[in-house]
């Protein structure tokens, strides 16, 4: 697939994308599963790239799930590692492709040097205006609108807030995606059909595409793929197409 087949007209302004496979691509090749990991961040680099070549505003990439801390001590450690090295090595990437760099999820439960670098990367990239890369790390939708929710109660209990201010405006402005707008498209890859606690209530009108490629093989033409898939839906928000017509 070509970049001039994608109309820049209708591109997803935010594209989430699930990044699944890497332990299976590892097994295929009789490998461990974190040299799945390892190849994957090539697939990373690709999509960041492409999507700020194509002028897509906002990529989130789900990197570790809060359910993801439940796997092999081994591979948690082994994965935290990864993003160290991965996050330091590619500040640079992210400047030369004026990439900004945030995240979402419970960055406590972060290992200390983890943490580190991943704010020491938001904060050099922050005054860059290309596109934005959300990494979703110790991330869950869940997670995310038990927080909102505790916080709303709050605002309650203080008299800040009373029922009747209690909405869906509300509930978006609290959420830790608030500054973002929500997914058009979301991806997964790897042939698994799940949205696995990923962006729920953010994804209640984005278009789902699933592909069987599995991650650390997924380039900019996969991506383009997905866009152009994308582009030919029509998206009716609960209206007729009479209507949109
Ligand atoms: C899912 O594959 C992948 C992950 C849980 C981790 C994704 C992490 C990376 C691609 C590493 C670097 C990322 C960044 C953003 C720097 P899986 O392990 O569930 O694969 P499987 O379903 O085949 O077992």
């Amino acid at each position: 697939m070509i970049k001039e087949n994608i109309n820049p007209e209708r591109l997803p302004e935010h594209i989430a994308i699930i990044m699944d496979g890497n332990g299976r691509w590892a097994k295929e090749k009789g490998k461990y599963r974190i040299f799945g990991h390892e190849n994957g961040v090539k697939a990373v680099r690709e999509v960041s790239e492409g999507c700020a070549e194509l002028g897509v505003k906002y990529l989130t990439l789900y990197a570790f799930s809060t359910e993801n801390w439940n796997r092999p001590k081994i591979e948690v450690n082994a994965l935290m590692t990864l993003l160290v090295k991965t996050i330091k090595k590619e500040t640079g990437t992210l400047m030369k492709n004026g990439i900004k760099l945030e995240a979402i999820g419970d960055k406590t439960t972060l290992p200390k040097d983890c943490r580190k670098e991943l704010e020491e990367a938001i904060e050099v990239t922050k005054n860059n205006t290309k596109m934005t890369l959300i990494l979703a790390l110790s991330y869950s939708a869940k997670w995310d609108i038990v927080n909102a929710t505790r916080d709303i109660v709050k605002r309650a209990i203080d008299g800040k807030i009373s029922l009747d201010d209690v909405n869906e405006k509300l509930i978006n402005n609290t959420l830790t995606t608030h500054k973002y707008p929500h997914p058009e498209l979301m991806i997964r890859t790897s042939g698994e059909h799940r949205i696995s606690n990923f962006l729920l209530w953010e994804i209640a009108y984005s278009e789902l595409y699933f592909t069987n490629v599995l991650w650390p093989d997924f380039r900019k033409e996969h991506l383009r793929e997905a866009i152009i898939d994308y582009q030919k839906r029509e998206r009716r928000f609960g209206k007729t197409s009479e209507q949109l017509a």
